[in-house]
């Protein structure tokens, strides 16, 4: 089981319906550690980067217009296996098909409005982490016993 970090995005609705707390306090009380946060209002460009592989995809310009309609809040999380945990602790991309217990399972009833996402690999987190924060990353490194910029 790897330590490992992930990219975490409250999503405008999640952000309009004050639901940043309560998304990171299911994080914290997982026992996951909060890297970096950031309130940002996304431009198009970075947008259509971050969802780059999704270019073809029908609900592309969709998705674009949904995800610049108001900011966002960037969060670098770390811990034992998160990429797959945190996905699960976000629950399905269809808020409908996903269970009680989950953010979008407690939060949302439309997956063009689902409140969130969590990278789906570690290498997408990392080429996340490095897209929404270029500066990189201040972390505690307990090998090094001392911060490192990452
Ligand atoms: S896919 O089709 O399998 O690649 O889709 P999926 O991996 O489930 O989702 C990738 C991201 O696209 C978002 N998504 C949508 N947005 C708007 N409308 C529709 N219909 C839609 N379908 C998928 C989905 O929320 C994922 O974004 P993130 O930011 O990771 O949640």
């Amino acid at each position: 089981m790897a330590t490992e970090r992930t990219y975490i995005m409250v999503k405008p609705d999640g952000v309009e319906r004050g639901l940043v707390g309560e998304i990171i306090k299911r994080f914290e009380n997982k026992g996951y550690q909060l890297l970096a946060l950031q309130m940002i209002k996304p431009t198009k460009e970075l947008l259509e980067e971050h969802y780059t592989d999704l270019k073809e995809k029908p609900f592309f310009p969709g998705l674009i217009k949904y995800m610049s309609a108001g900011p966002v809040v960037g969060m670098v999380w770390i811990g034992k296996d998160i990429v797959k945990v945190g996905r699960r602790l976000l629950g399905e991309t269809n808020p409908l098909a996903s269970n009680p217990g989950t953010i979008r399972g407690d939060f949302g009833i439309d997956v063009g409005r689902n409140l969130c996402h969590g990278s789906d690999s570690p290498d997408n987190a990392e080429r996340e982490i490095s897209l929404w924060f270029p500066n990189g990353v201040v972390q505690w490194d307990p090998t090094e016993n001392n911060m490192t910029q990452k």
